[in-house]
């Protein structure tokens, strides 16, 4: 990817003097900016937690040990390294983002003080603290992820009123100068993390309530009560309230038809999916529910689920589809496309399985049987 030039580099340099000003609220009740626990590098020394420079280099190098630039010319948008490296499969190393320097924890060496942590969403909001998942990085290393190539790509042909050709993958779902810390408050989704690629200069914080009233019910999480913070799960309001609607935010992209991504079942349409929008065509099957609890066929007549139910965002073990390791307050085991590996999947809110083929072969997104 090629480098920025001076004349990009000069005005971004004056821009920071303004943008400091202009943006000074937002920036600084983000999680970066934040002036205790925000950005921290200790190779630098002079600068106040959260300051811009941690991450920015106003001038090509600030001082003390850098990973960039080595040789002359500075980052794209000065940065203290390069966005994105281009490489287009995992593993990644540290190097091929410019998140991983800090987002590692210690699966790499952070160059952020004090070191944090980042979890799956397994562990954050579904409860699972057997997760060894610690970081952004290591999530992104593992056999099922988004993959940062594509992304990157997607995003410069469908979302090119931000997003440039330096620009970071991660930047298409977040903003690193407004995105808060919604893992310390997974009650409040005002907290969010992720700002949605169509409205890349504001936080999301739309609620699955907003999306489907009435309709979503929230999963158990994997100690007690439901998600997204162990919260009670008689209600469906509350608990909807609480948790983003990562319908909306995911469709962003997924209607999209991404079969050159390899995706054979894009696009996804939560219209006429059941566990979207379309009304499921029974409640029962020989006597028996066909969705177990915390889910009940007398309350709801048409459950509408998000995305986040069953996937991750970054990546997970499975060997492919980023499903979730636990999932309504039960583990997950899907290494395989066999009936006995999805059946852990399908199990966790259904008491049906049938035949001894693998649950995909009828059932999928598109498929009208699911
Ligand atoms: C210089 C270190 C550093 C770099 C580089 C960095 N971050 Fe962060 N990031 C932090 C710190 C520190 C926090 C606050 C973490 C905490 O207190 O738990 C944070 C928090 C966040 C949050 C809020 C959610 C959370 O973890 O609490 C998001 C989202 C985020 N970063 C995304 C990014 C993205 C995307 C990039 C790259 C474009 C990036 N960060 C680069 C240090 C960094
Ligand atoms: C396809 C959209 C997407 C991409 C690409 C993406 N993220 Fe995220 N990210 C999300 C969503 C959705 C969440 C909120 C749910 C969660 O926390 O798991 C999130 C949460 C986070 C958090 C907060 C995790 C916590 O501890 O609560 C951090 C930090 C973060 N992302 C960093 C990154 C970094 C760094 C990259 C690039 C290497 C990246 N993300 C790429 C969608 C994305
Ligand atoms: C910025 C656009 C974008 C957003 C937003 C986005 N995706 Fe994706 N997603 C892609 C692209 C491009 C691919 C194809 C490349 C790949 O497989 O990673 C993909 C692939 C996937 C896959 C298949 C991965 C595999 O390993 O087989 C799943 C599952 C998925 N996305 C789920 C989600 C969920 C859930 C969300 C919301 C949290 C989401 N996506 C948000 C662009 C996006
Ligand atoms: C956590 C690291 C981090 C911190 C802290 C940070 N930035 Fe950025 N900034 C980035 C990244 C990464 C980009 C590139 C965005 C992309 O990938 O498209 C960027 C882009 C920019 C741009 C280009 C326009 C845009 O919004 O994309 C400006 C201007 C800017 N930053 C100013 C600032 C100022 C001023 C501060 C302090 C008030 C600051 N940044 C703090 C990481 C950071
Ligand atoms: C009930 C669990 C569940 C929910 C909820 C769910 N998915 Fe999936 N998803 C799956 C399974 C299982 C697969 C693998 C079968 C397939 O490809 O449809 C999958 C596959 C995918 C794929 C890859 C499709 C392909 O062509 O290979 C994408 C993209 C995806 N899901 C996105 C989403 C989005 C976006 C949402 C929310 C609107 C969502 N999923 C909700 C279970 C779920
Ligand atoms: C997180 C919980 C959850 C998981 C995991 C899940 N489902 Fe469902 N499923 C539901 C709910 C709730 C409904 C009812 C939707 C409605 O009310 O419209 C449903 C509906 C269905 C239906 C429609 C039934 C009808 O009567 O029309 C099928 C088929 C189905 N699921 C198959 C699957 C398969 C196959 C898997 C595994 C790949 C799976 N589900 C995983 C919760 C889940
Ligand atoms: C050969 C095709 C086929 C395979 C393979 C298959 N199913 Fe089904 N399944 C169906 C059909 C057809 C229906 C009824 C369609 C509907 O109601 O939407 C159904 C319905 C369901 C339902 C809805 C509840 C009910 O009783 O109608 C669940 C849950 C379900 N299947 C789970 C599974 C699981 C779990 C697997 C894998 C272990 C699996 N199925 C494999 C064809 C299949």
């Amino acid at each position: 990817m090629k480098s920025w030039s001076n004349k990009i580099l000069l005005p971004l340099f004056f821009f920071f003097l303004f943008y400091s000003v202009a943006y000074a609220g937002s920036y600084t009740s983000s999680a970066h900016g934040n002036s205790s626990y925000g950005v921290n590098r200790s190779s630098i020394s002079g600068y106040s937690t959260g300051n811009c420079a941690h991450c920015h280099e106003q001038h090509a190098m600030i001082g003390g040990t850098e990973p960039k630039p080595a040789s002359g010319s500075a980052s794209p948008f000065c940065l203290f390294a390069d966005n994105f490296s281009g490489k287009t499969s995992n593993p990644y190393n540290q190097s091929d983002n410019f998140c991983f320097y800090c987002h590692c924890y210690t699966d790499a060496t952070s160059l952020q003080t004090p070191n944090f942590t980042n979890y799956n969403y397994s562990r954050t909001f579904g409860g699972y603290t057997t997760s060894s998942i610690y970081s952004i990085y290591k999530a992104f290393n593992q056999n099922s992820y988004h993959n940062l190539y594509d992304i990157w790509d997607f995003a410069k042909t469908n979302f090119s009123s931000f997003f440039k050709e330096d620009s970071n993958p991660c930047s298409v779902c977040h903003n690193v100068h407004l995105a808060k810390r919604n893992k310390e408050n997974p009650d409040d989704p005002t907290y969010s993390a992720i700002s949605k690629p169509s409205d890349h200069f504001n936080l999301w914080t739309n609620t699955m309530n907003d999306y489907a009233p009435n309709k979503y019910q929230a999963p158990y999480r994997y100690s007690s009560g439901c998600e997204p913070d162990g919260g009670s799960c008689n209600d469906l309001t509350i608990q909807a309230q609480k948790t983003p609607d990562y319908v909306t935010f995911c469709q962003d992209c997924h209607v999209y038809n991404m079969s050159s991504y390899g995706l054979s079942h894009t696009p996804i349409n939560w219209n006429t999916d059941k566990h979207g929008n379309a009304i499921r065509s029974r409640n029962e099957r020989m006597g028996q529910p066909i969705i177990k609890p915390p889910y009940d066929v007398t309350a709801v007549f048409n459950y509408v689920l998000s995305c986040l139910d069953c996937h991750e965002p970054h990546g997970s073990y499975s060997y492919k589809y980023l499903i979730r390791k636990e999932v309504n307050g039960n583990i997950t085991n899907v290494t395989a496309d066999t009936h006995d590996d999805w059946k852990t999947l399908c199990l966790r809110c259904h008491y049906r399985e049938h035949t001894n083929k693998s649950c995909l072969e009828c059932h999928y997104h598109g498929s009208g049987k699911f």
